[in-house]
């Protein structure tokens, strides 16, 4: 798919990455956290993805342990950096502003951020197909400021309010028509495969797959309730260590 955007096209071995909007989540991201001087930019786990490139006052550095020499050439092309390295030992050489975690699935968020040489108030930026940013939400030096919501058109939009609802589920009774149609359709699925017969209220049982500890018999049915904002680009803004 083409950008109008796009000051260069990409080279082949790169590709304009998982998430159309990326580049507008990026600027909608620094406008937020008032990134406005030019920035240096981390991406673990790039893959060939090279959609943070070709942005004039960005210096982007990529870093994955399966980047190939072909890709590696093609992003210095581009004028950034890239290297073929384990995140979780090799370490940028300069302070950096935005770190971009992009469908890190299977990388330890917590390793790599160790690494990153992330400035305080500087941003991490995430999004992934699957999940929610639960571990760094959890973090004391991570602050979620944002959230941004992408229809599929470009039209991006940034959330500042009620963040915790992008990790809260929702209750029974606040999941709509469809909502509920699917939930039940995926019980009775799971009820069919093994012979079983509901002992108690649909509702009961969703409310059980809601708490910690329904998190077992969500995987076995294949279900997990839905979050009650659902979002697609998470903003963090990492806050100076407290000391005691
Ligand atoms: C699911 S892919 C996502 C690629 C890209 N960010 C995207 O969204 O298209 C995860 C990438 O992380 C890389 N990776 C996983 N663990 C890593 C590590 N410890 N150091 C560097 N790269 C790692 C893998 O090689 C893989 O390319």
């Amino acid at each position: 798919m083409e950008h109008s955007h796009d000051i260069v096209q990409l080279p082949p071995n790169l590709y304009e990455g998982s998430f159309a909007h990326s580049r507008e989540a990026l600027t909608l991201a620094r406008e937020l956290a008032a990134l406005e001087r030019p920035i240096s930019l981390y991406y673990p786990g790039s893959s060939s993805d090279g959609s943070f490139t070709r942005l004039p006052d960005v210096h982007a550095i990529h870093v994955d342990s399966a980047l190939d020499d072909t890709a590696i050439r093609d992003f210095e092309v581009l004028g950034a950096e890239a290297y073929r390295a384990d995140a979780y030992t090799w370490s940028p050489a300069e302070p950096i502003d935005v770190v971009t975690l992009i469908n890190p699935s299977g990388i330890d968020e917590d390793r790599v951020l160790g690494m990153s040489q992330l400035r305080d108030d500087g941003i991490v930026l995430w999004a992934s197909w699957s999940g929610v940013p639960s571990r760094l939400v959890e973090r004391k030096d991570m602050r979620l400021i944002g959230v941004i919501s992408d229809p599929g058109e470009g039209d991006l939009t940034v959330d500042t309010e009620k963040l915790g609802d992008y990790f809260t589920r929702k209750a029974f009774t606040a999941l709509d028509d469809s909502e509920q149609a699917f939930f039940m359709r995926r019980l009775q699925q799971y009820l069919d495969q093994y012979g079983l017969d509901l002992t108690v209220p649909a509702e009961s049982l969703y409310e059980h797959l809601r708490a910690p500890d329904g998190q077992g018999l969500a995987r076995d049915i294949d279900y997990q309730p839905p979050y009650t904002k659902a979002g697609t680009f998470f903003i963090f803004r990492k806050v100076a260590s407290e000391t005691s």
